[in-house]
């Protein structure tokens, strides 16, 4: 498969941190990364960069949609991250191995069905920092989101309230609120949204402690994201479960923005649960497959589930007992046997993931966003406003930002965006985000982007 990281240091292939441990940047680090005295806006400073960059070669594993006779400046990995080259072929590989093998496929396909989950569980637990027994890679976010609740949103007459961000993603909003109900509670009670109470839209760790200092005891749960999907904070996860847990209320995180994006540490953050997606930063496909965490200390707590045969010891799933006896951690919240064809990306992707190593991802991740920080600053300045916080440790690749002469320009920016073959994504009602994602996009994406800006200017001015 594919080209190897050609010129990569070695010594940088395997540094991601023990699964587990805190194995972030530390801040002293991210400000030498982000530093910008030597950014240029030019395209042979641009060209420098990337030829620089230890993790080059990966872009090439990547299939870059065509714009014209060249390719799209693709900014939109935080919606639908780009397909990677090996996909096609391990997607053939499984319907080979089907048709050769029929059932035994299970046990003696090239990657056998029935431990077929175990082969993503290891790459996925290094990316979002747990142990190994923490995740599970099954169904999709808002379903594992719903499962998890099930076992964690456990009301009572006196603390049944949710807290959750007042912008949060609409399925977010949705299954807090169904869950109340469900639980026959009254979401204009017990729905607690906080408002952003920062310049941009983000949320402030003094806002979310005076609300948990205020009304902790009446709260369950705290459900907030790992990076918020309009604006592009990234939360203090250990922080958060820290004034949560102080509360006596369970803490989950819904990380669709943050899983392969920033250095996560589940584990270490000692939340109770989270769950992603597969389909933004990890590459993986429309729909693919999603990832839960369950801390290790609920691995083996005889916590209320809804139960499918998956979810047993599998030394004695076969034996089809009457009773459950549930697998220890996150695979014990499996329902279903898990559908090969959709595991096979995210299996692929990983290898990916491996190969660079999260932390050498996000250093490259850091420096390119703080490069378009930089560019959309001074060269931008007066046409673009940036609403994701300035602080590189409070941000992953993304950036969203505001065009500041009003809603109706900028869907024309965008729109002009979009037909010179640089996309992002825009948000209603006036957010375009942008997201170089490390393993495929460039310096001169960065630059590339700043000039159509400029060029949409020069012709709307
Ligand atoms: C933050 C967030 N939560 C939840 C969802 C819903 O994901 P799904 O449709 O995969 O359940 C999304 C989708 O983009 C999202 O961005």
């Amino acid at each position: 498969m594919g080209s190897d990281l050609g010129g990569c240091d070695p010594s940088i292939r395997h540094s991601g941190a023990a699964p587990g441990s805190s194995h972030g940047n530390d801040g002293k680090e991210i400000l030498e990364m982000t530093a910008s005295h030597d950014f240029r806006a030019d395209a042979g400073w641009a060209r420098a960069q990337d030829d620089a960059e230890p993790l080059r070669a990966l872009r090439g594993e990547f299939l870059i949609p065509p714009h014209g006779d060249g390719e799209q400046t693709y900014l939109v990995g935080n919606s639908l991250g780009l397909q990677p080259r090996g996909v096609r072929q391990a997607l053939v590989d499984e319907l080979d191995d089907w048709a050769r093998l029929g059932v035994e496929g299970h046990l003696h396909a090239r990657h056998p069905w029935l431990p077929y989950h175990r082969e993503v569980r290891d790459g996925l637990a290094e990316i979002v920092g747990a142990e190994p027994v923490e995740v599970v890679a099954m169904n999709s976010l808002t379903a594992n989101l719903h499962l998890l609740m099930v076992s964690f949103y456990r009301p009572t007459p006196e603390r049944h309230a949710i807290l959750i961000e007042r912008q949060a993603f609409p399925s977010d909003r949705d299954l807090a609120a169904s869950q109340i109900r469900f639980h026959g509670y009254d979401p204009a009670e017990a729905l607690i949204e906080l408002d952003a109470d920062e310049h941009g839209g983000a949320l402030s760790m003094a806002a979310i402690e005076r609300a948990l200092t205020e009304r902790g005891k009446r709260i369950a749960l705290v459900l907030l994201p790992g990076v918020q999907y309009l604006t592009g904070q990234a939360f203090d996860l250990a922080a958060i479960t820290k004034l949560a847990h102080a509360q006596g209320c369970v803490t989950g995180f819904d990380c669709a923005h943050a899983a392969g994006n920033i250095d996560l540490a589940l584990h270490d953050s000692g939340c109770d649960f989270a769950a992603w997606c597969s389909y933004k930063y990890l590459n993986s496909g429309p729909g693919a497959v999603a990832g839960a965490f369950v801390h290790a200390r609920h691995a083996h707590a005889k916590l209320p589930r809804f139960e499918g045969w998956w979810g047993r010891n599998e030394a004695t799933r076969f034996q089809m007992r009457p009773a459950f006896d549930p697998a220890p951690g996150a695979e014990g919240w499996q329902l279903s046997n898990p559908p090969i064809l959709a595991l096979a990306p995210l299996r692929v992707s990983l290898e990916l993931f491996q190969r660079a190593g999260m932390q050498n991802l996000r250093g490259k991740s850091l420096r390119l966003t703080a490069y378009l920080v930089w560019l959309i600053e001074t060269q931008l300045g007066d046409m673009l406003e940036i609403l994701t916080p300035s602080e590189p440790a409070r941000r992953g690749a993304q950036l969203s930002v505001r065009v500041r002469a009003g809603r109706e320009a900028g869907q024309s920016l965008f729109e002009y965006m979009v037909a010179h073959g640089v996309l992002g994504d825009w948000r209603e009602p006036d957010v375009m985000r942008i997201a170089p994602a490390p393993l495929y996009n460039t310096f001169a994406d960065c630059l590339r982007y700043a000039e159509t800006v400029q060029a949409w200017h020069r012709r709307h001015a």
